[in-house]
């Protein structure tokens, strides 16, 4: 790489942060105030939260750090994944049967964009509808057209897409089944193409011991779990039970007092050890998007601890939210980051895990306040850790940026 061999050149080096003086000026980080003039790092948003009184613009977290490019190998429940509530109940969307809806949305992006910023759980529901799967936001296990969000395979397609272009990643669904047709989640599961990356039921713990590793579950190609609401579909269709795998707190409003963890009413107890994996909700039960900012930042941190301690002191595998890109800084990539430290190598954050050291052995750095924009310009500031975590994130902005200074730098060697 010529490229990195001319870093090495003091005068290019020069001119490569004269050009940053220039270029990356518009390049702010976590916290810093923002607007249309000023643009946010890549896996960050410009955005208030005047929910909890934050009405000044700021750049917010909307990815989490990708753990197993951090911390390599481990078993699949020692890690912590996003996960979205109602991932397919987008805002503003209208009905695939071309109806208006009325059912409640809590996402503002699509699953495909979702797993692009990092998400990795996704809480599909699915009907019987004009005789194929539905994903739609009902009641009483019955889909309408103004509930019918669209076609389950379209949501599994891009997942199926997603696992396809990306063979380190792992994806989970979690399917609240009303589905019961015969063979429906099979039959949409096969048309989506997905059916060959499922992990057996077979390979999953029942007495709650450690889960395959990552690389496992890589290497044979098995990079997609799947639970189901329905106990008995996993006998009929292959499809795991979800609580003989998981725990899971209470959901909605009542999942989300203070201090209190308790499961679900289909879960067994949160500290019960036969279930190796841990997941947390923490939403509203009617979604809430100018609410959510507010719940998605220290409140879930604190929550993320009150279960932990209900768990059986055991850190959430899987944290669930409304609109996960709302937030008043870190947000749900936050506590993303910090259940991943705990469960991967003993820190406060997966960032402060150390390359080969002991678990808790951690690295953490000296505490400073985010540097004013204009600072963080003259030093040249490499981009936040998380935005260079996952590869296919690049805002074109950042693209045109690094395309600039190659531009300049080779400009600069011709010249010479
Ligand atoms: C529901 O939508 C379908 C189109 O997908 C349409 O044919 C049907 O008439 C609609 N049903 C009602 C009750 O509006
Ligand atoms: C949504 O949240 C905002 C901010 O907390 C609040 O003012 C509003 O009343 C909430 N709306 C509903 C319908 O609960």
């Amino acid at each position: 790489m010529q490229t990195l061999a001319c870093l090495r050149n003091l005068p290019t080096r020069l001119l490569i942060i004269a050009i940053c003086l220039v270029a990356c000026s518009y390049s702010l980080k976590i916290g810093e105030t923002c607007g249309s003039q000023n643009k946010c790092d890549g896996g960050l948003s410009c955005q208030t939260c005047p929910a909890n009184g934050n009405t000044r613009s700021r750049c917010a977290r909307i990815q989490p750090t990708n753990p197993t490019s951090k911390v390599k190998g481990l078993a699949f429940n020692r890690y912590s994944w996003l996960t979205t509530h109602n991932s397919y109940a987008l805002a503003g969307a209208r009905s695939a049967t071309g109806s208006f809806l009325i059912a409640p949305m809590n996402q503002e992006d699509t699953v495909a964009l979702q797993l692009k910023n990092g998400v990795r759980g996704f809480m599909l529901d699915m009907y019987d509808f004009q005789n194929d799967v539905w994903l739609c936001h009902s009641a009483q296990g019955k889909c309408y057209n103004f509930t019918a969000f669209q076609p389950a395979v379209n949501v599994l397609k891009d997942i199926r897409s997603f696992l396809d272009a990306n063979p380190s990643e792992i994806v989970t669904i979690f399917i609240e089944d009303y589905v019961t047709s015969n063979k429906g989640l099979t039959k949409v599961f096969q048309a989506s193409g997905l059916s060959k990356y499922m992990f057996p039921v077979s390979r999953m713990p029942k007495d709650g011991s450690e889960w395959p590793t990552v690389d496992d579950m890589v290497q044979k190609n098995q990079r997609l779990v799947v639970f189901t609401s329905k106990s008995g579909k996993e006998a009929s269709e292959g499809f795991a039970y979800q609580w003989t795998y998981v725990v899971e707190n209470e959901y909605g409003d009542e999942g989300m007092v203070a201090g209190s963890c308790p499961n679900r009413a289909e879960s067994p107890p949160m500290n019960t050890k036969s279930r190796s994996l841990v997941l947390q909700n923490f939403f509203h039960t009617t979604p809430n998007r100018s609410q959510a900012c507010a719940d998605n930042s220290a409140p879930l941190l604190d929550m993320m601890k009150t279960c932990q301690e209900a768990a059986g002191k055991r850190w959430p595998n899987f944290i669930a939210v409304d609109y996960y890109q709302r937030s008043d800084g870190g947000g749900a990539p936050e506590a993303v980051d910090e259940a991943n430290g705990h469960l991967t190598c003993g820190c406060d954050n997966i960032a402060y895990c150390k390359a080969n050291a002991a678990f808790g052995t951690c690295d953490v750095p000296p505490i400073s306040p985010p540097p004013p924009a204009a600072e963080a310009a003259a030093g040249g500031n490499p981009p936040a850790e998380q935005s260079a975590n996952f590869a296919d994130m690049d805002k074109p902005a950042k693209l045109l940026q690094s395309g600039g200074i190659l531009l300049a730098t080779m400009t600069f060697f011709a010249w010479l």
